[in-house]
């Protein structure tokens, strides 16, 4: 017991100063995905509560250049592999915020319903908050969801094996208004 007592003493240090490391660091993602990860702009996603392995993955994607973003890829372009480890560790450990916006009942039946019919489920996990190299969608920004379903099923938004693209094909631009809609609001 007390062996155990004084080991969690000891480590406590270097874990807070770790913390504030990362923290210093992800300080320069801030003005762009907002506190803590949680955008308050449309068009930006928010990172909080993304799985690591997907938050890593998108961040070599952009540094390779295969996704690409005037504002995100000069930014992924000089991080190092310790670097994109580390923001994935932390913005996978922050809260993600309470969504920003409501719709209403039947929407969300709507958005529910297409989520089942389309698989959306299989993949994003029972409740859309992400597995490994696939990302959580609840409480995510609406314009940016929006965005991004239009350029998975325009081909413009790359994906590494394609399974996005290929589910995204079937969807409808009133489906995507709705999806986006929907999801936006989950929590
Ligand atoms: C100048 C603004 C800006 C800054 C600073 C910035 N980003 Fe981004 N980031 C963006 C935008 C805009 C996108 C969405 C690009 C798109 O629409 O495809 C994005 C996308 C991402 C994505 C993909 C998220 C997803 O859901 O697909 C990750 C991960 C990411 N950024 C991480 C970071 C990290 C880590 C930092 C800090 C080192 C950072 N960003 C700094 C603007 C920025
Ligand atoms: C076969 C698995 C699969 C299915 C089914 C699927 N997705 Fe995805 N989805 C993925 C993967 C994998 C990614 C990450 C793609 C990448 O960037 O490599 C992704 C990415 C996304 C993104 C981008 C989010 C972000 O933060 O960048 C959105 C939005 C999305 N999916 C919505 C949906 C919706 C809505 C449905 C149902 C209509 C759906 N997905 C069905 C696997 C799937």
């Amino acid at each position: 017991m007390l062996a155990t007592a004084v080991l969690l003493l000891a480590a406590t240090p270097a874990i807070a100063a770790d913390a504030t490391a990362a923290e210093k660091k992800a300080a320069l993602c801030a003005a762009c995905h907002g506190p803590s990860g949680n955008s308050t702009i449309p068009a930006n996603p928010s990172l909080a509560g993304q799985p690591s392995q997907f938050i890593t993955t998108q961040l070599i994607m952009f540094r390779d250049g295969r996704r690409k973003d005037p504002q995100m890829s000069p930014i992924a372009a000089s991080l190092a592999n310790a670097d994109i480890n580390e923001f994935g560790k932390y913005f996978s450990a922050q809260k993600p915020a309470p969504p920003a916006r409501k719709t209403d009942p039947a929407k969300v039946a709507e958005g529910r319903r297409l989520t089942e019919q389309y698989n959306c489920t299989a993949c994003h996990g029972a409740e859309l908050k992400g597995q490994q190299h696939i990302p959580r969608l609840v409480g995510q920004q609406m314009d940016y969801l929006r965005t991004q379903l239009r350029g998975f099923k325009a081909g413009t938004r790359f994906d590494m094996d394609g399974n996005m693209t290929s589910a995204a094909q079937p969807l409808s631009e009133k489906d995507i208004e709705v999806l986006a809609d929907y999801l936006s609001a989950l929590q």
